[in-house]
Order: structure tokens, then sequence, then C-alpha cells
């Protein structure tokens, strides 16, 4: 593939309204650790105990342990050049870009992100129970933390567990059909329904991408596979764009 991925036939033309999906492998360079890949958070926990309502329910003390520690490092890692070239492309062509994330961290948002959908959730984020208002939150949440809306001890972790439903699936879905360039960075493409975005926008008519350190289970769907790490490889393709 040549260096230069302006030279690439499926990137010659101008791309109008382009959707980034981001996963954990464009937070990977920043230090926080994926899922799925070597030594990965499902390595050491399983799913069901920690990302499920019913794990909630069984151990809630267990599940906030787990969201805790990964939001304490959120103070000890920073935005890598993958985060920051998405903020530079989103401010030097307004409107251009929807930032879709799977990720939980708040990396795009300190890059200088302004718009991201965070289907997952956000660590910085709690959800009461009762009441269902998100409530920003950054340090340690415990079973006796009270809701600052409704004062009832019903906090839990504004993740979006697995048998739930991801946020924004309407604004999600409208960029997805309207786009003409869709570009997947550091997902591994097994949970739906992120893992079927693609699918969607070629049905759109637009041209897609994906970049990774290795194919995925859904390279097969995208026009093109930029292989290598997000940090290196995001940002010459964003500069591509730009032209
Ligand atoms: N550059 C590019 N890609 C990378 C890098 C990197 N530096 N490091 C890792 N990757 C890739 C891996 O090859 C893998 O394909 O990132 C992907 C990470 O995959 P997962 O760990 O499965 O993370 P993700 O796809 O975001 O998981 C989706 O699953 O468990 C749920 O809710 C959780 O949002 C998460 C969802």
């Amino acid at each position: 593939m040549p260096n230069d991925l302006r030279k690439l036939p499926v990137l010659q033309q101008h791309f109008d309204r382009v959707v980034v999906l981001t996963g954990a492998g464009i937070s990977a360079e920043s230090g926080v650790a994926t899922f799925r890949d070597s030594g990965g958070l499902w390595e050491g926990h399983r799913i069901e105990e920690v990302a499920t309502p019913e794990g909630f329910n069984a151990d809630p003390q267990k599940v906030h342990q787990f969201y805790n520690a990964r939001r304490r490092q959120l103070s000890e890692v920073e935005p890598n050049p993958a985060h920051l070239a998405l903020a530079h492309f989103e401010q030097n062509h307004p409107s251009r870009l929807t930032l879709i994330t799977q990720n939980v961290d708040d990396l795009h948002e300190r890059a200088g992100s302004n718009c991201v959908l965070h289907m997952h959730g956000e660590l910085r984020s709690a959800l009461c129970q009762s009441c269902e208002v998100k409530i920003r939150h950054l340090g340690d949440l415990t079973v006796t933390d009270i809701c600052s809306n409704c004062s009832n001890p019903t906090l839990r972790p504004d993740i979006v567990w697995f048998g739930e439903m991801p946020y924004f699936l309407d604004e999600i879905t409208e960029a997805l059909i309207t786009c003409d360039l869709l570009i997947a960075v550091g997902t591994s493409a097994q949970v739906y329904p992120a893992a079927g975005f693609v699918q969607t926008a070629r049905e759109s008519g637009a041209t897609t991408v994906e970049v990774n350190l290795e194919p995925t289970a859904a390279s097969h769907w995208f026009d093109l596979s930029v292989i290598g790490p997000a940090s290196i490889k995001l940002p010459e393709l964003l500069s591509s764009l730009s032209a």
C-alpha cells in the first residue's frame, strides 16, 4: 500500500459527510487496555460479572470496583495522535464529521473533539436507576452514593452493558445512511450493532475504510483496510481527506 494514502483510487474523491467509528484500539497507544487483545480486559474479568445488568444486581460493589479502576486510570493517560487528528479534522471541517465511539474513556473530548456519540456510555457519568438522570461523576462510585437529583442510593455506572440498548442509535443510523465515507478505527467488529455499521454505510453507497493492526471479522466488508497503528494511520488518512 503506498505510504501516501492520497494515491489510493478509493480515496480519489471529495467526501462531504464522514462518519468515524472508534473502538478500544484507538486508545490502546494511550495505555488504555482493549477488551479482546492478549492481556485485554476480558482476559482478567468475566463479562457476565462486570458488564451485564445481572452482574451488577448480583454484586454491585464488584462492578463499581471494575469501573472505578478504569475511571481512576483516566487521569494517568493522555490522548494520542489518533484522537488529536480527529479533533483537528472536526475543527477544520465543521459539520463534516460524525464521531461515534464504543469507548467509555474521555480521550476524544480531552483531545478537543466536541461532539462525540458515546454509544456505550461514559466512565465520567453515573446513571440513577430510580430517576434515570445521568450525573457527571469523576470519582469512585459506591453502593451508598446518593443521586443528587432524587436522593436515592441507586447510582450505577453509565455504561451500556451487554443486553442493553446502546445510546444515540437514531442519530447514528441517520449518519450512516447519509454518509459518503465510513472509517472504522481500532474495533474488532465482534459486538453489534457497531459491527454492522459498515454494511449500513455500504448499502447507502458510502466508501468504507478500516484502520486496524490486523484484519478483523468485518474486513471483507470494507473497500479499504489500512493496516497499522491508529496513531500513525488515522492522521495520514484524515490528512488525505483534507486535501
Ligand atoms: N491501532 C489500531 N488498532 C488497534 C490498536 C492500534 N494501536 N491496538 C489494538 N487495535 C485493534 C485490535 O486489533 C482489535 O481489532 O483494536 C481492536 C480492539 O478490539 P476490542 O478489544 O474487541 O475492542 P472493541 O472492538 O472496541 O470492543 C467493542 O465490546 O466488550 C465490548 O463494550 C465493549 O465497546 C466494547 C465493545
